[in-house]
């Protein structure tokens, strides 16, 4: 076995070293013998009867029995390392004609009475980005019912949730017949909310069409065509901003948020709410520079899906990954949308135990 000993030792499965009610560790880093290493090793077999091969370790002689399919999966170089699930590794990155005629929807009553309709709903959101359901209830909060179907409601400044229609008084271009372009919302925000619902009442109104573009893939596209903007894009932190009469909101991100390994995790974008750049002049000339081209990029129309919400429509889209925007409406116009803020760790969840409750079966 060409495992670390540190490692090894630190996956044992023994009741010792894991509480067998939880699964918790019991023991902290500081406390295995520095110069730990292993004594032997011998075929066995586990408490259940499966393969294993057992090691006793040097200086403790503490017994470690780990089944061999664990070891099949886990051992450094078995298998590649499974990503964390937000990356670019982990999603279908689209344009528009890949999801033209195929958009991932469903129907609100299968939705809620079936296990596998409301898996593969919540697998589109992880894998493409969003899910549109349909035929949902045209009721005044429902949206929230809709969130707790797979989660927990985000409640922010706005409340629990927010109103999409025409204001006397907007605090917020939303509120207004105004054309909004590709954006992500509340950037400002840290953490920012990782999913956003939509859910129509009303489009009576002439306009206010609905567009989604894949930030992942225009990212990809970025780091494709002009690398060095690309690579500003991910290093410039921009100070985000939002401001009304009860609130002041800031976070300074890139707009292209990145893991430890380069790939392409977060993006933010928002030109309604880019604060002021504090920076030397180069690297306000580069940033300018990179932010158009990506600005650009994310209006180019086989980017950009469009399609039309109706009522009973809701949107459940990652907002850490998706850019959202809409044509300008006609303000005499009646269009209603009601909007929440949920997490895609809590989707994700209700997911993986969908899918052990069908294992079961
Ligand atoms: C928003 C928004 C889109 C729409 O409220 O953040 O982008 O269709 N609304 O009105
Ligand atoms: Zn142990
Ligand atoms: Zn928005």
């Amino acid at each position: 076995m060409s495992a670390p000993p540190v490692w090894l030792r630190d996956n044992c499965p023994c009741p010792h070293c894991r509480d067998p009610r939880n699964g918790q560790k019991l023991f902290q880093i500081t406390e295995l013998p520095a110069a730990l290493a292993v004594d032997s090793v011998r075929d066995a077999t586990t408490a259940d009867g499966a393969p294993a091969r057992e090691v006793v370790w040097a200086p403790d002689g503490h017994r470690s029995v780990y089944a061999e399919t664990w070891l099949g999966a886990h051992l450094p170089g078995a298998s590649a390392a499974p990503g964390d699930g937000r990356t670019e590794d982990d999603k279908e990155l689209w344009a528009a004609a890949d999801l033209e005629g195929r958009l991932p929807e469903a129907d609100w009553s299968a939705y809620t009475t079936g296990p596998a309709v409301k898996a593969a709903a919540l697998q589109s959101v992880l894998r493409l980005g969003f899910v549109l359901l349909r035929g949902v209830p045209v009721h005044d909060r429902q949206v929230l019912d809709v969130a707790r179907t797979f989660g927990y409601v985000r409640e922010t400044n706005y409340g629990e949730l927010f109103e999409v229609r025409v204001e006397a008084d907007p605090n917020n271009l939303a509120f207004t017949g105004a054309r909004i372009t590709p954006h992500t919302d509340n950037p400002y925000r840290d953490p920012v909310p990782t999913l956003q619902l939509l859910h129509c009442l009303t489009n009576a109104a002439q306009g206010g069409d609905s567009g989604l573009v894949d930030g992942f893939h225009a990212a990809a596209l970025l780091r494709h065509e002009d690398p060095e903007a690309y690579d500003v894009l991910t290093r410039v932190p921009v100070p985000f901003a939002f401001a009304d009469d009860r609130s002041e909101l800031r976070a300074h991100r890139p707009l292209i948020g990145t893991d430890p390994a380069g790939r392409i995790r977060e993006i933010r974008f928002n030109n309604r709410s880019i604060g002021t750049l504090h920076q030397p002049a180069d690297v306000l000339d580069a940033f300018y520079a990179a932010y158009r081209r990506f600005g650009e990029l994310l209006l180019r129309s086989e980017l950009q899906l469009e399609f039309r919400l109706t009522p009973g429509d809701c949107l459940v889209f990652d907002n850490t990954r998706l850019l959202h925007a809409r044509t300008a409406f006609a303000e005499s116009g009646d269009r209603h949308l009601q909007g929440a803020y949920a997490d895609i760790d809590g989707l994700a969840s209700t997911l993986a135990v969908l899918r052990r409750e069908e294992t079961v079966k």
